[in-house]
């Protein structure tokens, strides 16, 4: 039996909050739909989060009471803080994905806090989840390089990692917002992490904004990580975060790891319909390295 990893899409979210036209909710359960379609059963569906910060995030509510028509997934949404907790609650969504900081300068700029406010915000969120029924995914944002404070000791990032997981986060995500981190670094920390914790409730996030985002998966994979992040068409970017280009694409991982004989559930044809719907409904989705390629060697398999 193959092993099984996990891929995570969040160009719903990550991808879409970057791009400069709204899709409305409509066109963002369209392309929910058509991701789902794929076998890919955990999607990031949007966020939380004030509207004047962020604006094509409006209308998450109405995106998370459409996936009541889709078929059943591990959908989650991000939130900035306790008003975000509670609206992604209300709206019912059972998985939230909140941010933790690397840095100071990250946290003021993304949500006007310091890291440890941000953190008090987080810890207070896991109570009120827990007593929710609530799962709780902390990322941890520019968990390798901040745009505004340079490198991140990854002993601090080691250290909020080993606090959350204790307080009871069902999963800790490494995120390199900005795609700064190298593969030697995410094995390192990776290593760390997963001889302390084991792999279970660890996971990677990668921006592929320098051609490292694949080398980086596979460097994470390695050391056990079996939880990935990942944006369909390579979506994405952080509007708060200056030089982050795209999420690492979903149809390149999902190649990546079905070449190295891991089980992901996800058939690729499907996928990359799913991508070439992102890049029609946006006109700026990059599309991923894999997909002119895998057209016609699928094509191929399928003769
Ligand atoms: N969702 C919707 N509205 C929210 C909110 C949330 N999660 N949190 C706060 N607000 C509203 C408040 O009610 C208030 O509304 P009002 O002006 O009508 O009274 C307004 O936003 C300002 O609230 P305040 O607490 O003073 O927030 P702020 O101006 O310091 O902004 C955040 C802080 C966190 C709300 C904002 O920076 C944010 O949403 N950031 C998200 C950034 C992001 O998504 N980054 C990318 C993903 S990592
Ligand atoms: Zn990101």
């Amino acid at each position: 039996m193959a092993e099984i990893v996990i891929v995570n899409d969040v160009g719903p979210r990550d991808g879409l909050q970057n791009q400069p036209q709204a899709l409305d909710p409509q066109q963002r359960l369209q392309l929910i739909t058509a991701i789902r379609a794929s076998g890919l059963d955990h999607i990031e569906v949007g966020s939380f989060v004030s509207p004047k910060a962020v604006p094509v995030m409006a209308g998450a509510d109405a995106v998370v009471a459409g996936l009541q028509g889709l078929a059943s997934g591990n959908y989650s949404a991000l939130i900035p803080n306790l008003r975000g907790y509670e609206l992604a609650r209300d709206a019912g969504v059972k998985t939230v994905v909140m941010v933790l900081y690397g840095s100071d300068g990250m946290a003021r700029k993304n949500v006007n806090m310091s890291r440890e406010e941000a953190d008090a915000v987080a810890a207070r969120i896991i109570e009120q989840a827990t007593a929710d029924g609530v799962a709780v995914i902390a990322t941890i944002g520019v968990a390798f390089e901040c745009p505004f404070d340079g490198p991140v000791d990854p002993g601090l990032v080691a250290d909020v990692g080993a606090r959350f997981l204790q307080l009871g986060v069902d999963r800790f995500v490494l995120a390199d917002t900005i795609g700064a981190a190298n593969p030697q670094q995410v094995r390192d920390l990776t290593r760390t992490l997963v001889d302390r914790h084991g792999a279970q409730r660890l996971g990677c996030h990668f921006h592929d904004t320098r051609a490292l985002g694949l080398a980086n998966v596979y460097a994470a994979v390695e050391s056990g990580i079996r939880y990935f992040d990942a944006s369909i068409a390579g979506l994405g970017g952080c509007p708060f975060a200056p030089g982050a280009g795209g999420n690492v694409a979903t149809e390149d991982v999902v190649m990546l790891l079905q070449q190295l004989g891991f089980a992901t559930g996800i058939d690729l044809q499907q996928l990359l319909a799913a991508s070439d719907l992102a890049q029609t409904l946006t006109g700026t989705a990059p599309g991923g390295r894999a997909k002119a390629w895998l057209k016609p060697w699928l094509a191929k398999q399928h003769q």
